[in-house]
């Protein structure tokens, strides 16, 4: 089977209701990223940063996928196909994609903040007790924190990101303005003759994407579109 690899920002999910980070109005606008998704905001005010992650996980157990998910599900079909994504959202999964990656952290896990990937501290919340209250405690003892991986700390799971981009047959970006690295390098471990198609309402500005094709449409029909070349020029 050949083998197809996305790559998801926020824009993905924009039709399930979601903020994009930046741009007019984005989260970030709202929300310092320094006050909420940066390691040194989380040490300032743990219980600011909570708070912010709680309302967003509250928001997220009532989403849906949109259309975009469920057509990135329904390649599996015909496809070896594997997500990457950015987003802390789990609708990828929930569209039933069963092969997803998520390089930032998700928003539905907590963790210990003196040790984020000690799996023994990774805990699930469930939609009917999804808020962590402040000053809970890991079970080391340290703060809860949402498993999220904020600026300034590493990414480990770009590595086996890394990897699957170097065997994909086709790429494609949905949703990202690539501002944020290593995740926007990604493409740059894809075999050099692979085609690449990017799925964006707006130019996404990056010298590196020459040989992208450029669909500019909403994550839903441009995926239809996508469907579309893949039947005729991208034969399972
Ligand atoms: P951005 O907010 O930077 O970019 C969102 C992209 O989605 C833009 O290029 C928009 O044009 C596009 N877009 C808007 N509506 C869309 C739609 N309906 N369908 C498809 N695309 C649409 O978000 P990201 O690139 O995902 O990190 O941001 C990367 C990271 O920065 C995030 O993972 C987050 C943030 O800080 C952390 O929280 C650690």
């Amino acid at each position: 089977m050949k083998k197809i690899v996305f790559l998801t920002g926020a824009g993905m999910s924009v039709e399930s209701g979601f903020k994009t980070f930046r741009g007019n109005d984005g989260l970030w606008e709202n929300y310092p990223v320094e006050q909420v998704a940066s390691h040194e905001g989380w040490e300032a005010n743990p219980t600011l940063v909570n708070n912010f992650y709680n309302n967003l996980r509250k928001k997220l157990y009532a989403a849906e996928p949109n259309e975009g998910h469920r057509l990135i599900k329904d390649l599996e079909k015909d496809y070896d196909v594997s997500v990457i994504t950015q987003n802390v959202d789990n609708l990828h999964e929930k569209a039933g994609s069963s092969k997803v990656i998520h390089l930032h952290g998700e928003l539905t896990k907590v963790c210990s903040s003196n040790a984020p990937y000690d799996s023994r501290y990774i805990r699930e919340l469930p939609p009917e007790a999804c808020e962590v209250d402040p000053g809970a405690r890991a079970g080391d003892g340290s703060l809860l924190r949402p498993f999220i991986v904020f600026f300034g700390e590493a990414v480990p799971m770009i590595e086996p990101a890394a990897g699957i981009a170097a065997q994909a047959d086709f790429f494609v970006i949905i949703g990202t303005s690539l501002n944020v690295y290593p995740a926007a390098g990604l493409v740059q471990y894809t075999r050099p003759d692979i085609p690449v198609y990017l799925i964006d309402p707006d130019d996404v500005p990056s010298g590196s994407l020459q040989r992208v094709t450029h669909i500019r449409k909403g994550a839903s029909e441009g995926m239809k579109d996508l469907v579309k070349i893949l039947r005729t020029d991208g034969r399972p």
